[in-house]
């Protein structure tokens, strides 16, 4: 079997390629200033707000926020995997793809994980044949053509059939002690107590699990009669996270050059069903709850999302569900809705019921994630009376609070204000930083201005946000100042930001370490590495965001954001400090305390101060 291939080859790949001819081979580019500009490939759009950087060889489209390395795209575009991918960009500039020796050094873990894609290739290989060939078959192909499913439709998803008795899987593939140890390890053999092996499946019509790269990573068998369980799955194993995969994920991206939107359903055949009837980009979660994991996975993939659900009692709590997970994944531009079928039915019943047609219908009409939202919010409450409206404001906060900062979130907040009566003012202001409070975004004046003995002055604004110059945080400008200039790394030491929590804190160590390890990566090999990963989103979309980078004084900037950034946790102390004091009563307080009280207020207001001018 091939081995990996060297991150430095790759890396110096990227380095031979010209991002700007690859992906103009397949959407035509057009120079506007020092970038290249076309309408985006991976979304609908009519202005162009898709964007080549040459000089810094990524892309980054500013309408649905796609970006990323020539690598990146040409997987995303092609809809290739990895390893093929690099094949066909090396072979373009004439290089071999040199593969790593599998040596004893090699992580264990990685290892045992490619023999597991590859057994369970040989399984599924194997279900297939048996639905084609196996004499007992016929009962499977009945089944599946009773549920109107076309030989088509099941290659395509590569159905089989795992046939009746205990052994077959076991004699067919287990020939040797490895090949049963890796089958058992693969969750598709089983050992009882007493060290017997057998067949984990029998019986049952197989559904491939494929992950987004098209390898088969687990299975779901369904039984052909009423018997228990009606499906069975694969349990975790080093290859399949149930609650990170979506079902059909795959086969969507493979009949769809461009998703407009994905649905989740509930079930396999829901999926299967809803493509024989062309509406073939459907997803299922795996009798898990849809995650923001998921969520994330399908925003990066098409801006719209369209959850199924039944529509009883259970159906509506799963769609809260997945409305929770979804809240903090509405950036702007992206929409979520909600299509409740009548009891009883789902998907499948209803698109053989209904046909094509009727379903799309259906879509059309399915509830917008704030009609829901305030839907489930305002249930047993009388909206009519003043009482009733502050308990709908009281109980739609958490929830709105946990949109992203942007038009949507805004509009949101409007929308309680119209329907509670009150100031959208008023509302922020009900609104409680988010636990744990990001320190560099908590606006703290207030705290101090309701001090005993403060002068209070006026308040300038309810909400106060700091932008570090246009990014969210420091932390994020920072990183979009390294990704514009990858040199600027060696002015900081990652050893400074020690002490500091948060993810993308985090990211930011993690980029210093790895530009101290490789000093010759480029804006596009760092990309490289966080490709797929929700920190890759977020670095491409700093990359991006090339406009708001000084002309000059990028150093110094980068030097002052690491510093601001540095000072953070002292900022943390003092102002605990001051909470502290802020507790007992300001008349028990000694002279001595007032005193420091004052002299931290002094403090804390230079900060400010400094902090402010260093943002103009
Ligand atoms: P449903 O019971 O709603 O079945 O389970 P379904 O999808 O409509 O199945 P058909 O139409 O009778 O074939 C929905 C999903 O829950 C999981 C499966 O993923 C299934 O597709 N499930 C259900 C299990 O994992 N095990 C079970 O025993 C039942
Ligand atoms: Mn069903």
């Amino acid at each position: 079997m091939a081995g990996r291939i060297p991150q430095t080859f790759i890396d110096d790949l990227i380095d031979r390629v010209d991002i700007v001819e690859i992906i103009d081979r397949r959407v035509k580019l057009k120079k506007t200033g020092k970038n290249y500009s076309a309408r985006c490939p991976f979304h609908d759009e009519k202005t162009p707000s898709f964007s080549v950087n040459q000089e810094k060889q990524f892309y980054y489209c500013f309408g649905c926020g796609a970006g990323g390395n020539a690598l990146g795209f040409l997987m995303d575009y092609d809809n290739t995997g990895f390893p093929e991918t690099v094949e066909t960009l090396a072979t373009s500039v004439g290089l071999e793809v040199p593969r790593e020796q599998t040596r004893p050094g090699a992580p264990q873990e990685e290892q045992s994980n490619r023999e597991l894609y590859a057994v369970m290739e040989q399984v599924e290989q194997f279900y297939r044949q048996a639905l084609r060939n196996h004499a007992k078959a016929t009962g499977a192909v009945n089944y599946l053509k009773e549920r109107g499913l076309s030989g088509i439709i099941a290659k395509q998803f590569g159905l089989g059939y795992a046939p009746p008795g205990w052994d077959n899987l076991l004699t067919a593939l287990g020939s040797s002690d490895g090949q049963r140890a890796l089958l058992l390890k693969s969750g598709m053999l089983v050992q009882n107590e007493a060290g017997k092996i057998y067949d984990r499946f029998r019986d049952r019509v197989m559904f491939p699990i494929r992950d987004q790269r098209g390898r088969v990573i687990a299975f779901g068998g369904r039984v052909l009669g009423d018997d228990k369980p009606k499906y069975l799955n694969s349990p975790e194993t080093g290859i399949f996270h149930k609650g990170r995969e979506l079902y059909g994920l795959y086969e969507a991206k493979q009949s769809n050059r461009k998703l407009e939107r994905i649905l989740v359903v509930e079930g396999y055949m829901d999926v299967i069903a809803l493509a024989q009837y062309d509406i073939n980009y459907a997803t299922a979660t795996l009798g898990t709850a849809t995650s923001k994991n998921h969520l994330e996975r399908i925003y990066r993939l098409c801006p719209e999302v369209i959850f199924c659900f039944d529509g009883d009692e259970a159906g509506r709590k799963a769609a809260l569900r997945a409305l929770e997970a979804t809240l903090p994944c509405m950036e702007d531009g992206r929409q979520a809705r909600f299509l409740f079928l009548p009891e009883g039915e789902d998907p499948d019943t209803v698109v053989r019921g209904g046909g094509t047609a009727h379903f799309e219908q259906l879509q059309s009409e399915a509830m917008a994630l704030e009609v829901f939202l305030f839907e489930t919010v305002a249930t047993g409450i009388d909206t009519d009376s003043m009482d009733g409206r502050a308990r709908l404001s009281k109980r739609a906060l958490p929830y709105i609070r946990q949109l992203p900062q942007g038009i949507y979130r805004q509009l949101m907040f409007q929308s309680l204000a119209e329907r509670t009566g009150l100031e959208v003012a008023t509302l922020m202001q009900l609104e409680a930083p988010p636990p744990p409070p990001q320190p560099q975004e908590v606006p703290v004046d207030e705290d101090f201005e309701n001090l005993p003995g403060h002068q209070s002055q006026p308040r300038q604004r309810t909400l106060r946000r700091e932008i570090m110059g246009g990014y969210a945080s420091n932390a994020h400008a920072a990183i979009a100042l390294l990704l514009h200039q990858p040199d600027i790394a060696r002015l900081a030491d990652p050893a400074q930001l020690d002490e500091l929590e948060g993810e993308d804190i985090g990211l930011l160590r993690e980029l210093l370490d790895l530009r101290r390890r490789r000093p010759e990566s480029n804006t596009a090999m760092l990309l490289g590495h966080w490709y797929d990963t929700p920190e890759g989103d977020l670095l491409s979309k700093l990359a991006g965001q090339e406009r708001l980078i000084p002309r000059d004084g990028i150093e110094q900037q980068f030097l002052d954001t690491i510093t601001a950034l540095s000072q953070l946790p002292h900022r943390a102390k003092l102002e605990a400090q001051v909470d502290k004091l802020k507790l007992t009563n300001y008349a028990e307080v000694s002279e001595l305390e007032k005193q420091r009280l004052r002299e931290l207020l002094q403090q804390k207001q230079q900060r400010d101060a400094q902090r402010n001018k260093n943002q103009n």
